[in-house]
């Protein structure tokens, strides 16, 4: 079995990592095709680095762009590699337009995808990602789906392809680097960190739209609480776009450039909790070696098993609501008490031992 491992953006460099280093460990060869959707160094080349995986064997360098410019280079772009790396299956990660273009591509030329975190649904029609991630999971053939959750969403829609709980592969990451992260970065030091709120905002529902993004700013400054935000070009963008850079520089946000995999798993390790509108955020928060408690700033979530096992709460995006919100659960305290919805770190063990009997 040759498969063919299809990156885009931060998340997915993140999360296939550990498939990637599983394929390795057990001598199997793989293509790396990465899109090319996220470049700038700090979104792409760090994350390479920061996860010990090798560089990609193809970057089709696509860019930023409209939702079609994006899915339909990527579209052709992966066609070409397919047509001429002949993989045996292709792997996708999530939701993004990569996942999109990928399986398109896949399918149509008659090579089986493997869908990794299937089944997740927000049922949010506002989100890009929603489109990506039912479309995707209809034409998939494996399903990874992160839990007996998402495996049942994808049994009630009859999708067509053969589901397998894995676990996510978020987990096995962490889990893996944490330990790294805590002897190698000098994040904590270096920016005179003690007590503090880790934020972050980048989905385009938040903050493309001026009135909500200023709403979170509003009502995040109002929190009791020093927060810091690396913040995604998106938002940086917006900020300025909508002329709220000078609030949030004036607030206690501490805004800074986004940081590499290690030293974000520093700043999640070492802070009171999280606020954030990430999609694997909320189940970094779950992993054994990190139990933190996260605010959702969103109204709603594709990750309700992180709610179930008390890790996240989610708590919308109105000012009026939000920071009352937080206040309440916080005077609540936090149960010590929790289980990983996502797994213990083995998910990619189980995607390739479910491929080698499928395919090999
Ligand atoms: C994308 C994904 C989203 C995912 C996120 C992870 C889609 C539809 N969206 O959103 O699901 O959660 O990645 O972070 O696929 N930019 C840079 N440098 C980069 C990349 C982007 O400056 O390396 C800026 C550009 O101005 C660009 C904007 O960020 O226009 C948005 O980037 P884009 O890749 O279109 O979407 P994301 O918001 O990153
Ligand atoms: N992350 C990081 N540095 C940052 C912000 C996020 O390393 O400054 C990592 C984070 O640990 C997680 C991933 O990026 O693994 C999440 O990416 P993002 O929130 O952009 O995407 P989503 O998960 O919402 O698709």
């Amino acid at each position: 079995m040759e498969p063919m491992i299809i990156v885009g953006t931060r998340p997915e460099i993140v999360k296939m990592a550990p498939v990637a280093k599983e394929l390795e460990k057990r001598g199997i060869r793989y293509f790396l095709l990465h899109t090319g959707q996220h470049y700038s160094e700090f979104m792409s080349q760090s994350f390479f680095e920061d996860l010990g995986l090798r560089a990609p064997d193809l970057n089709l360098q696509i860019g930023s762009g409209t939702h079609a410019q994006q899915t339909a280079k990527a579209l052709v772009g992966i066609e070409e590699a397919i047509l001429n790396e002949t993989p045996d299956v292709v792997l996708v990660q999530g939701d993004t337009n990569a996942v999109l273009s990928a399986t398109l591509a896949a399918v149509k030329v008659g090579v089986p995808v493997g869908h990794v975190e299937a089944g997740l649904r927000s049922h949010d029609r506002r989100m890009p990602e929603e489109y990506n991630r039912r479309l995707t999971d209809h034409a998939s053939d494996f399903l990874f789906a992160p839990t007996e959750v998402a495996a049942e969403i994808l049994e009630r829609e009859n999708v067509w392809g053969k589901v397998v709980v894995t676990g996510n592969t978020v987990i096995d990451a962490l889990e893996e680097r944490l330990p790294i992260a805590r002897e190698q970065s000098n994040i904590m030091h270096e920016m005179d960190l003690e007590d503090f709120a880790l934020l972050t905002l980048h989905r385009a529902e938040n903050v493309d739209d001026r009135t909500t993004l200023e709403g979170l700013v509003n009502g995040l400054a109002e929190l009791e609480v020093d927060i810091i935000f690396p913040a995604h070009p998106r938002t940086v963008s917006r900020l300025k776009q909508f002329q709220l850079m000078e609030r949030v520089k004036q607030s206690s946000i501490r805004i800074i450039q986004p940081v590499g995999y290690l030293d974000f798993l520093v700043l999640l390790d070492s802070c009171r909790f999280v606020l954030t509108d990430s999609g694997g955020i909320q189940e970094e928060v779950t992993a054994p070696s990190l139990n933190k408690k996260v605010f959702v700033l969103r109204n709603s979530t594709e990750r309700p098993e992180a709610i179930e096992s008390g890790h996240s709460t989610l708590v919308g995006t109105d000012p009026m609501g939000f920071p009352d919100a937080i206040r309440h659960e916080l005077r609540k305290g936090v149960d010590e008490e929790r289980k990983s919805p996502y797994g213990s770190g083995d998910a990619a063990e189980r995607i390739i031992n479910t491929l080698l009997a499928e395919i090999a």
